[in-house]
């Protein structure tokens, strides 16, 4: 049975100075904390050795996973393009009691070959605003939601990896807007072997925001 109600990470070492460099975890940060939480039984089940979140920003949601998993051994990976996020990342996982193992790079890059087919849970809250396509490619705090046109951009280029990071039992909990064509995601996933579910949807002001989670088709 799952104990229900892990705490949401305390950020109190944070400042309003660090939110002008990284992003302020937002009703996206906490969606995907609630489906994690709603899927925790699942999450267990894995009995995961390696968690990886990708762009991590203040580290909430992968503190907010190895809280979940305590008792069981797991490593924690996270990246982030943005250069102040591993060490806040590193500084919030501290402040919790956990410890988290982040790098700065794009997207996976430096790890994929390190962590090929063992990641056996994958976070990724992306950068998913529909916004112009100049916009998308910074190293700033603009990179915490520039999508570029459909909101895609970002997404679009990572998803080709997932099925060479995943392993055979592992989960993948992805954040996208309606915009973003869920539906889509769901073919370009199907064809390389992954089942989608919706765990959780929630509109908040004018995003209809859901994390999806996504796991290899039994055949
Ligand atoms: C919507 S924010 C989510 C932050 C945090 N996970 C949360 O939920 O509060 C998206 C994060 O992805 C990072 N990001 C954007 N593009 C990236 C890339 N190509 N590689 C790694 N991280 C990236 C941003 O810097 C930002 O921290």
């Amino acid at each position: 049975m799952s104990d229900g109600c892990f705490p949401t990470p305390r950020l109190s070492h944070l400042t309003s100075d660090d939110f002008s460099f990284i992003y302020e975890p937002a009703e996206d940060s906490f969606l995907l904390l609630d489906a994690l939480e709603k899927d925790c039984e699942r999450v267990r089940c894995v009995r995961p050795d390696i968690c990886l979140e990708v762009g991590c920003g203040s580290g909430i949601c992968i503190t907010f996973l190895a809280t979940m998993l305590k008792s069981s051994p797991s490593s924690y990976f996270c990246t982030d393009i943005n250069y102040k996020a591993a060490e806040i990342a590193t500084q919030t996982g501290k402040q919790n009691g956990v410890h988290i193992l982040p790098l700065i790079t794009d997207l996976v890059g430096g790890l994929d070959l390190r962590l090929k087919g063992h990641v056996d849970i994958l976070l990724f809250n992306p950068p998913y605003v529909v916004t112009p396509e100049a916009e998308v490619g910074s190293r700033g705090l603009e990179a915490a939601w520039a999508g570029g046109e459909s909101g895609r951009t970002v997404i679009d280029r990572f998803l080709p990896k997932v099925p060479d990071l995943m392993s055979q039992k592992g989960l993948f909990y992805l954040v996208v807007i309606k915009e973003n064509k869920p539906e889509e995601i769901e073919r370009v996933m199907y064809d390389k072997g992954f089942h989608m579910e919706t765990v959780l949807s929630r509109q908040t002001g004018p995003e209809l925001l859901s994390v999806l989670r996504f796991q290899r088709s039994q055949h």
